[in-house]
């Protein structure tokens, strides 16, 4: 058995005693508030390592971040969980780990045909066609609660929309929403520290798009499935398979859902908790679109990994062995002071802010227009509705950390509203 998958790799370490030579993504602090201990790290040591989980680097400041991402043809991205794989699950070729979840787990020339792919269905325009379903599905979630004068802000709403929008826009039954969300927990949630539930999950999503896809081959669709399966694709590398589709599939479920989710949810907590800022965005609904920018900078959900195709120096100082795995933390590099004036102050109508929280270079959040319509209609309608919300006092948050962070759980309270 190979390191990478023994299971003493999963044990916890224990408390963490120094944070840019033992970090631990799971530790209760990092999860609850990286701010101050990405702040540490990026003085102390910008690129940080740690033995734990078989080992990674943390770089934290927005330039080393974004040239790492520039190295492709040396930080592979055909592992981009920092997890190491569930003992017991099969081994996979180079070809079959950068189609699991193409475009992201690709390196070029698989890479640039399958995000080619994608491209189209997310065109700015291609996305506005999913705003009036956003739109009517927010509303319809209030209804289910506004005469309580309280809800789960995470579960009765941040995470209901992503899910359903995926749902409706790759052609699925609607009503499987809720199943994804247990997936995408499954996967990316209780599942990176629960390697058995992580790889029971990947068998029953994979085994979904299997049999969705194998029905379309046989009777086609008016739906984006069916149209990756028969796409005509003027590049010479290109071969598209049903396997390819299903990895794609899988990778709008996963990167779709919980990033979105995360990402409504964060901009709701902070709205509860800072009632100024709640108060002006209620008054001036037209920083709305600066305000998303700003949520998605100062809360930015997602890291992925890399991993080290051979040894690489980095800054001089940095050594990285093959098979090391890197974090492109995009999150750290969005606080950054160097790049951004008062990083850790959340400022609503910043002005300036050409933020990571998307990602950079190739692998640039092919999906950000979609993201941004769903984050921008979630907000508006629920400020339109519930103007005034709180955190209820003395019930417990739970924000979910590792590679994706954002809240679980979020009981809120406000003045009982009417349903429409
Ligand atoms: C606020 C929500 C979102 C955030 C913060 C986010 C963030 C990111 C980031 C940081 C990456 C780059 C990963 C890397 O470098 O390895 C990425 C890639 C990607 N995202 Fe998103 N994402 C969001 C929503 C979405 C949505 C709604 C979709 C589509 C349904 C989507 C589809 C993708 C795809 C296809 C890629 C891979 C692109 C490539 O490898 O070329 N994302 N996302």
């Amino acid at each position: 058995m190979s390191l990478a998958t023994s299971p003493e790799i999963w044990a916890e370490g224990g408390p963490v005693e120094d944070w840019t030579t033992d970090y631990d993504i799971r530790d209760k602090d990092y999860v609850e508030n990286p701010v101050p201990i990405w702040a540490e790290m990026r003085e102390k040591c910008p690129v940080a390592h740690t033995d734990r989980l078989g080992g990674s680097w943390n770089p934290t400041r927005f330039d080393d971040v974004r040239e790492m991402a520039k190295m492709t043809d040396v930080l592979s991205s055909r592992q981009v969980l920092v997890m190491p794989p569930p003992p017991g699950s099969a081994e996979m070729s180079r070809y079959e780990q950068m189609i699991a979840a193409a475009p992201i787990t690709a390196d070029p020339p698989i890479h640039t045909w399958t995000r080619r792919m994608l491209l189209p269905a997310f065109a700015p325009k291609a996305v506005l066609q999913y705003e009036r379903y956003t739109e009517e599905l927010a509303h319809s979630l209030i209804d289910e609660f506004i005469e309580s004068g309280r809800c789960d802000g995470a579960e009765q709403y941040a995470q209901q929309i992503p899910p359903r929008v995926i749902a409706h826009m790759i052609g699925v039954d609607p009503g499987m929403a809720d199943q994804f969300v247990i997936w995408v927990n499954g996967v990316l949630g209780a599942g990176l520290n629960d390697p058995e539930l992580r790889l029971k999950t990947r068998e029953e999503l994979l085994g979904f798009i299997g049999a969705e896809v194998a029905k379309r081959m046989e009777d086609p669709q008016e739906d984006l499935l069916t149209e990756l399966l028969f796409m005509e694709l003027d590049h010479p590398d290109a071969k598209i398979t049903p396997e390819v589709v299903v990895g794609i599939t899988n990778l709008l479920i996963i990167a779709g859902i919980d990033t979105t989710w995360s990402s409504i949810g964060s901009s709701l907590w902070h709205l509860a908790t800072h009632p100024a800022d709640r108060e002006r965005l209620a008054a001036e609904p037209e920083i709305l679109p600066i305000a998303v920018e700003e949520f998605l900078r100062f809360y930015a959900p997602v890291t992925m990994a890399r991993v080290a195709e051979h040894d690489v120096e980095f800054n001089e100082d940095v050594h990285i062995k093959r098979g090391d795995k890197i974090l492109m933390n995009f999150p750290a590099a969005c606080h950054d002071p160097e790049h951004f004036e008062d990083p850790d102050t959340f400022i609503i109508d910043r002005a300036r802010n050409r933020h990571v929280a998307f990602g950079s270079g190739i692998h640039r959040c092919a999906g950000s227009n979609l993201a941004r319509l769903e984050m921008t209609t979630a907000l508006r309608v629920w400020m339109e509705r519930i103007p005034e919300f709180s955190l209820r006092d003395g019930e417990p948050m739970e924000w979910a950390g590792g590679q994706v962070r954002g809240p679980r759980v979020m009981p809120f309270e406000f003045p009982a509203g009417t349903k429409r």
